[in-house]
This record gives structure tokens, sequence and C-alpha cells, in this order.
């Protein structure tokens, strides 16, 4: 799997020496899922899910770590999948683990890079997002890329002992491609 790179961080496949600290934020609950379930049973569960990622277009694992271009070491990781057994569209992911690695940009670029991922390597003519309606920073990093939302899941996400709404973001091929270059 190639190295995808941006102005601030790159993308690249997992490396055995990144699974335990993504193994940890998965752990984390402050980190991983205050708006969400990202979670894994255990840590062989985690390194079995990423190997046979590859081959399986509905795996929720993660594909590529987010890494600084200033510095080495993951403080993030990033997933596609097919989330529904008959329409063609791919669900993105996203998790800055590194507390102090969020609020700079990493989370957007990242995702910036997965879209251009995933529209040069299928055919797929749109790419969604699904959030918590809650969760703030997920939903502008989906705006400020230029995802329309379409529409408001009620009662779709269950987490922290109750139901969430949660919105759906999207954008079709050609959006992507005559958006703002600043988005
Ligand atoms: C969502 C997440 C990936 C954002 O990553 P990030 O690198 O911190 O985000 P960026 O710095 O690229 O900022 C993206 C947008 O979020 C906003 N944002 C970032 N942190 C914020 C915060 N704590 N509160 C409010 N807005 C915030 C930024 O201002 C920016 O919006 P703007 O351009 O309109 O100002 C990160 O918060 C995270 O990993 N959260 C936990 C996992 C999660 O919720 N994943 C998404 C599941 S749908």
């Amino acid at each position: 799997m190639g190295v995808l790179e941006g102005t601030k961080v790159r993308l690249r496949g997992l490396e055995p020496s990144d699974l335990r600290r993504v193994f940890e934020w998965y752990s984390d609950p402050e980190v991983a899922s205050p708006f969400d379930r990202f979670y894994t049973d255990s840590f062989e569960g985690l390194v079995q899910s990423v190997r046979e990622a590859p081959a399986d277009p509905t795996s929720l694992a993660p594909r590529f770590v987010v890494e600084p271009l200033d510095t080495s070491g993951a403080v993030g990781v990033v997933g596609h999948f097919v989330s529904h057994p008959v329409l063609e569209s791919v669900e993105l992911w996203y998790l800055i683990g590194e507390p102090k690695a969020r609020g700079r940009g990493y989370g957007r670029e990242a995702v910036r890079l997965l879209v251009d991922h995933v529209f040069r390597t299928s055919a797929v003519e749109r790419v969604g997002i699904t959030c918590d309606v809650e969760n703030v920073p997920s939903c502008r990093l989906a705006e400020g890329l230029a995802f329309r939302r379409e529409g408001t899941l009620r009662s779709s996400l269950y987490h922290h002992g109750r139901w969430h709404d949660t919105h759906l973001y999207g954008i079709t091929r050609e959006e992507w491609a005559r958006r703002a270059p600043s988005a």
C-alpha cells in the first residue's frame, strides 16, 4: 500500500510496531469513543482485523495510520468500509488518537487524503461520513471538506447509556473534483 502525502500529514499502511498504540487508543473511552463505539475486544482481534482488512471491503479495521510530516510515529488512524449490502457507497471513519495532536488540522487533511484515495482506487460515486450530531469536531471536519449534510437518522447510535441521532454526510465524485481548493 502506497504512502499518501499531504502538507501536514501522511497516510501509510499499519506496521506491527503501530498496533500497540492503536490498541491503547481503542481501549481508552476518553480518547476513542466520546461520541462513538470504537472498540476492539482484544489486541489479537485488532491484529487479525488489520491483517484481513485488505481482502474485505466491509472491514472496520484501520487501513492507514496518520503521521505528521515533521515527526515520526502515528497520531491517528483512518478507515473506509462498504456499509450497506446493496447501496454502492463507501463510508469513512477517523480517529486522532493522540489528544495533543488534535485541533491542528491533521484530521481534516487525513480525511482529504482518504477521500482522494477512495475515489482514485474505486468506482464509487459517493463517499459518506456518519457522525453523532453532538460530535462537533467531526461534523465540522466533514463540512469543512465540502461534504453535504444529507439527513439525520434519529436514535441510530447507542453509546454512553442512551440513543443518539446521527448526521449523514456525503459527497459525490463530481462535487469532490470541483470543490474549492481550500476545502
Ligand atoms: C474528529 C477528529 C478526528 C477531528 O480531528 P482534528 O485533527 O482534531 O480536527 P481538525 O484539527 O482537522 O479540525 C477539524 C474541524 O473540527 C474543529 N474542531 C477540532 N477540535 C474541536 C473541538 N474540540 N471543539 C470544536 N471544534 C473542534 C476544527 O475547528 C475544525 O473545524 P473548522 O475548520 O470549521 O474550524 C478528532 O476530534 C477525533 O479523533 N475525535 C474522536 C474520534 C471521532 O469522534 N471520530 C469521528 C467519528 S464520526
